[in-house]
């Protein structure tokens, strides 16, 4: 079957990558795409925002499936008009998409169905934030209702940062985004990355992950769209994984359902792992980047075929396998991420940290020009490896992250240092 996967991260490599090993799998067509992804697919220079381009493009090299990466499009409902058309797609509908697209949303949901999360309140007007603020506790976190990119988040540690928070949301900060603002109680304890695929009706856990957010070592600096990842995640016990698809994942499924915008597709739950129990700090509509990049090198099972199955609604019935080995991945960005940065410095040495044993080499910004890649972004790569022991996937990682000619790029040195117990690789 021919495939069209929307995307150009490090996530839609990931997921080319494994796509294209599928036995199912005719011509598979990635827009706009990278310079990575164009060794497992072919890009197309498609305006991912033109849905009617989208559409006829599936039409004129007949298309029988569409994966969707980002949350942007999503949003943006291009599920609604691939289904208008009758083009079976991987992805939930603009109505179910507001699990990501508005936290405000989120919050009612789980308020209605008593998911677990922290207290809120939800303010369009920025004297009842305030009001609101000044009788709350510190630290507390404030965050613009809508898709942000990453950046419509502050954890305020005194009074004085949240207002600010409030005032730049309200001043036009993110835009639409910010006009709406959702103030909540700070949480406390160890985060994962929760992702279980469902069909509408049922639900299936993945592997459990843990990326790292904040830019620097030791968790520091700037949060970032991720600057590394491992799975599995430690933290996630069997306990906690069916506490969270009990309390969490499932209620949402089924309130989503009842509402009559049932969530087709990959949910991605934000987890706070409290002294309580594991609390939703946030729903994404789509898998995670960098994790999808872990769990795709340590997917066994045809992933189109599962996606086929939460397409097909018949998920019930079907199962995913895992390799026991676990994977890690270090993030490698350009130098400025996540301020300023410049692109098309040329990155050298690929081929041969290809090589490194159990390393795959993901593309989140590049562009190819002839045989050279060059960065055409913040998050460039993603160093993939898989190992028996997250220590030596990580310990595979770094040899080939050290055999990469790229000095306008940086990396952390410590991904994995929680599962792997050990902190800098040097
Ligand atoms: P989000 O974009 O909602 O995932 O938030 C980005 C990051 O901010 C999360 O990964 C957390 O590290 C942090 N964060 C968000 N909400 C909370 C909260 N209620 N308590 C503590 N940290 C939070
Ligand atoms: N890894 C964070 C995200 O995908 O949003």
């Amino acid at each position: 079957m021919n495939v069209l996967l929307i995307g150009a991260g490090g996530r839609e490599h990931a997921l080319a990558w494994s796509l294209a090993a599928s036995p199912l799998i005719g011509k598979l067509y990635c827009a706009p795409g990278n310079g990575g992804i164009a060794e497992v697919a072919e890009c197309v220079a498609l305006d991912v925002g033109r849905h009617t381009d989208i559409i006829a493009f599936c039409h004129a090299k007949r298309i029988d499936f569409v994966v969707i990466g980002p949350e942007a499009p999503l949003v943006a409902g291009l599920a609604d008009d691939l289904s208008a058309v009758g083009i079976k797609h991987f992805g939930p509908s603009r109505a179910a998409a507001q699990l990501e697209g508005s936290k405000g949303f989120t919050k009612d949901l789980c308020r209605e169905l008593s998911i677990p999360t922290a207290a809120y309140g939800r303010f369009s007007d920025r004297a009842a934030a305030l009001a609101y603020l000044a009788s709350q506790p510190v630290p507390i976190v404030v965050k613009a209702d809508g898709l942000a990119a990453g950046k419509g988040v502050v954890v305020a540690m005194t009074r004085e940062e949240a207002v600010a928070a409030v005032d730049a949301c309200f001043a036009g900060a993110f835009g639409a985004a910010g006009a709406e603002v959702v103030i909540e109680e700070f949480l406390e304890g160890e985060e994962a990355s929760f992702f279980a695929l469902s069909d509408g009706r049922s639900a299936l856990a993945l592997a459990t992950a843990q990326d790292h957010k904040r830019v620097g070592d030791g968790d520091t600096g700037p949060n970032t769209g991720g600057m590394g990842a491992y799975s599995p995640a430690p933290v996630m016990t069997p306990d906690l994984v069916e506490r969270a698809m009990a309390e969490i994942i499932r209620p949402t499924i089924d309130g989503m359902a009842r509402r009559g915008t049932p969530f087709k597709g990959v949910l991605y739950a934000g987890l706070m792992i409290t002294t309580e129990g594991p609390k939703l700090i946030e729903y994404n509509a789509r898998f995670g980047d960098p994790e999808t990049q872990v769990l795709m090198v340590r997917l066994k099972s045809d992933l189109l075929a599962a996606l086929l199955a939460v397409a097909d609604g018949v998920l019930a019935s079907f199962d995913v396998r895992w390799h026991d080995d676990a994977a890690l991945t270090v993030v490698m960005a350009t130098k400025g991420y996540p301020g300023a940065y410049q692109r098309g410095s040329e990155i050298r040495g690929l081929t041969q940290a290809g090589e490194v044993e159990g390393v795959e080499i993901f593309h989140s910004g590049t562009r190819r020009e002839s045989d050279r890649i060059l960065a055409d972004g913040g998050r460039v790569l993603a160093v993939t490896a898989r190992a028996p022991t997250i220590g030596e996937a990580q310990a595979r990682a770094y040899r080939a992250v050290d055999l990469i000619d790229w000095p306008e790029g940086f990396c952390r040195r410590d991904i994995g240092w929680r599962a792997a117990g050990k902190g800098r690789v040097s």
